[in-house]
């Protein structure tokens, strides 16, 4: 199975894309749920906690991991590919979200290997934007890759804490939402002295559910960039250049779903998300 990790449910905006783009692979699905919002925790946590999740996924037997969830991707990712990998699980391998994201912003057709020191700077200059949550841009994981792949773009990155809550109590469209989604895209433009950036990186698993709404507030002119589908993409082109890592996928189409908290809750959201039917199971993440 391929491993798809987030902190909750939204990370099934990521799940969806990959059924869409590479439908034939099995996939387990987890989700932290009990233990969610992950954004306002410390490096540390998110570690630790990640790591927990990253290894439940390969005792089930998942030998590839995506780890759907930003605030994972841009905390612990670095430490489990350098450290854990290596010395623990060297035949599996652990992808995130940061780098396929910024290879889209940086306007890096996929199909092109990016490797930093190896591969000519992207060309492309202007203003792009990351929003995320606090834990991801605190990070710079965005800043630190876009500097190495693109660096004459500039980035403005804004934490907008709130728009996760809002996604999780249901809030995607009204007044309420409006308010907030609002509020993020003012401070992003404070920091860019007023200009909007021609495209903006939807940054957390949970803002694509606002994109209606954001898309009301934001001009034609700057791209919404949804995450899942460039993940989705440029998965499908890590696998095609990895044949030794593809050929351990499972290829029956199977799906499963487990999380921390209540699996009927969880069912629920999912399958209005995803659109199929879903029977998730519970579990507990224990320290190891
Ligand atoms: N899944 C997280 C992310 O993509 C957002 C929700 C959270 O704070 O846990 O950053």
């Amino acid at each position: 199975m391929i491993g798809v990790f987030d902190s909750g449910f939204g990370g099934l905006t990521v799940l969806s894309a990959l059924l869409r783009e590479l439908p034939a692979y099995d996939y387990l699905y987890l989700a932290d749920s009990a233990r969610a919002p992950y954004g306002a925790r410390s490096a540390e946590v998110v570690n630790e906690f990640t790591l927990e999740a990253v290894e439940w996924l390969f005792d089930q037997g998942c030998p590839l991991v995506v780890l759907a969830c930003n605030t994972a991707s841009a905390r612990a990712l670095r430490n489990i590919q350098q450290l854990h990998l290596p010395l623990r699980q060297p035949d599996r391998r652990v992808l995130g979200v940061v780098r396929p994201s910024v290879e889209a912003l940086a306007g890096i057709p996929v199909g092109t290997v990016a490797i930093p020191d190896r591969t000519p700077p992207s060309e492309s200059e202007g203003l792009v934007a990351v929003l995320g949550t606090e834990a991801t841009i605190a990070s710079d994981s965005y800043g630190i890759e876009l500097r190495k792949l693109a660096p004459r773009l500039r980035l403005v990155q804004q934490a907008c804490p709130l728009w996760a809550p809002l996604v999780e109590a249901g809030e995607i469209e009204g007044p309420g939402a409006d308010y907030f989604l609002r509020q993020g895209l003012e401070r992003m433009r404070e920091t860019s002295a007023g200009q909007w950036p021609s495209r903006i990186l939807l940054g957390c698993t949970h803002y694509p559910l606002l994109l209606p709404a954001l898309r009301r507030l934001v001009p034609q002119t700057t791209e919404l960039m949804d995450q899942g589908e460039l993940v989705a993409s440029r998965l499908a082109d890590w696998l095609l250049r990895h044949p030794d890592q593809e050929r351990k996928l499972g290829r029956g189409g199977a799906r499963r779903f487990a999380t921390t908290d209540d699996p009927a809750w969880f069912s629920e959201r999912g399958e209005k998300l995803l659109g199929a039917d879903i029977k998730a199971e519970r579990l507990r993440l224990r320290p190891r």
